[in-house]
């Protein structure tokens, strides 16, 4: 049987992406224009200027992708794109984007949930992974333990009722001086730093063993520097960032085991923007490894935000039969299997 190609845009945030995948497997192009530099200046994401430097980007960056993929828009089979969740102003700059191309070529259009695309990652590299699986969604806007019970069906089974892991990251880093983006700057800085250093609380969510709070725990961390702070002392920046990094990667590592075990599950496989922290990775590998478990995660490149996995995802959505109208829109707060 032919491939079936799918053309993927992502904008949902601050990368402009496109890739070319086949099968919902076989990456032929992933690119990836970040605007990390832009926004550092700013100290976080300034949601205007995502917008506008997405639709610079756009055209180039789709160019790229199906050049590098060696294919042309007439091979293309679906146009995907993700539609939501996002910052409103990102995320229509591809729909639009996406929309026009279809329509001009012909081609059927799938929107894509962002989050969705993030556990499809996986599929990218680890050809034997299917659904029924559990998996642990660790990105900036969301904090998930899930059920994947089949393609593009979910059971949530917690989620964080504050902040999310990448967020309280972000959040403390910018506090102790790290800056933008925060969670690799975190990850950098824990090197020299010891994880028992500043005592940060486990945060948990009474009767809900797998519902997440991560709020209470970088405001541990603040109260600690206020108080270095009116004391006349400096906390090491280093340290800071081990003990709070060590504090999320325990409360993530606890809550996934919980999970399986009460689970009976032996797969655990992870995603999102934080699944690319090595401690964090290094941890859950040896979790499941003393349990007989297997954890399965994407490379770094397929953690962060890129559009290979909104390709995946895009794929096993037009398999099922799901078709998008010219009506397609940004969705900022599209939730999880809606
Ligand atoms: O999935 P993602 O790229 O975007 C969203 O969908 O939100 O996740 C971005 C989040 C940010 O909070 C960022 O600080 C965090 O992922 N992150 C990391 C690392 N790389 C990205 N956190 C810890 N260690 C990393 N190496
Ligand atoms: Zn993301």
């Amino acid at each position: 049987m032919a491939d079936t190609l799918v053309l993927a845009v992502e904008s949902s945030c601050d990368e402009t992406a496109a890739a070319v995948v086949a099968n919902g497997r076989t990456v032929l192009s992933n690119i990836i224009s970040s605007q990390i530099a832009l926004h550092t200046l700013y100290g976080g994401v300034v949601p205007e200027l995502a917008s506008r430097k997405h639709i610079e980007n756009i055209n180039p960056v789709i160019e790229a992708a199906l050049r590098e993929a060696g294919v042309s828009l007439a091979q293309i089979d679906v146009v995907a794109v993700t539609n939501g969740p996002g910052l409103v102003g990102a995320l229509l700059v591809g729909v639009a984007e996406a929309k026009a191309i279809a329509w001009a070529a012909g081609k059927p259009l799938v929107g894509v949930h962002h989050i969705e695309g993030h556990v499809c990652a996986n599929f990218l590299e680890h050809p034997e992974l299917e659904p029924p699986f559990l998996c642990l969604i660790v990105s900036g806007g969301h904090t998930h333990l899930a059920v994947m019970k089949d393609y593009g069906e979910f059971e949530i089974l917690g989620r964080t009722r504050d902040d999310a892991a990448g967020e309280a990251l972000d959040k403390v880093a910018r506090a102790v001086g790290l800056g933008y983006p925060g969670g690799p700057k975190i990850e950098k800085a824990a090197l020299s730093g010891r994880p028992d250093a500043i005592p940060v609380p486990r945060g948990k969510v009474d009767d809900h063993p797998y519902d997440f709070s991560f709020s209470g725990m970088k405001s541990a961390v603040l109260n600690e520097l206020n108080h270095a702070a009116m004391t006349g002392q400096t906390l090491s920046q280093a340290d800071v960032a081990a003990s709070f990094q060590q504090a999320v990667i325990d409360v993530l590592v606890s809550h996934a085991m919980r999970a399986a075990q009460d689970l009976g599950e032996k797969r655990l496989v992870l995603a999102g923007g934080v699944a690319a922290n090595k401690a964090l990775r290094a941890a859950l590998e040896q979790a499941c490894r003393s349990r007989g478990m297997t954890l399965y995660r994407p490379s770094p490149v397929y953690c962060t935000d890129n559009a290979a996995m909104i390709g995946s995802a895009g794929y096993y959505r037009w398999k099922k039969g799901r078709r998008d109208r010219w009506d397609l829109n940004a969705v900022p707060a599209l939730q999880l299997g809606e």
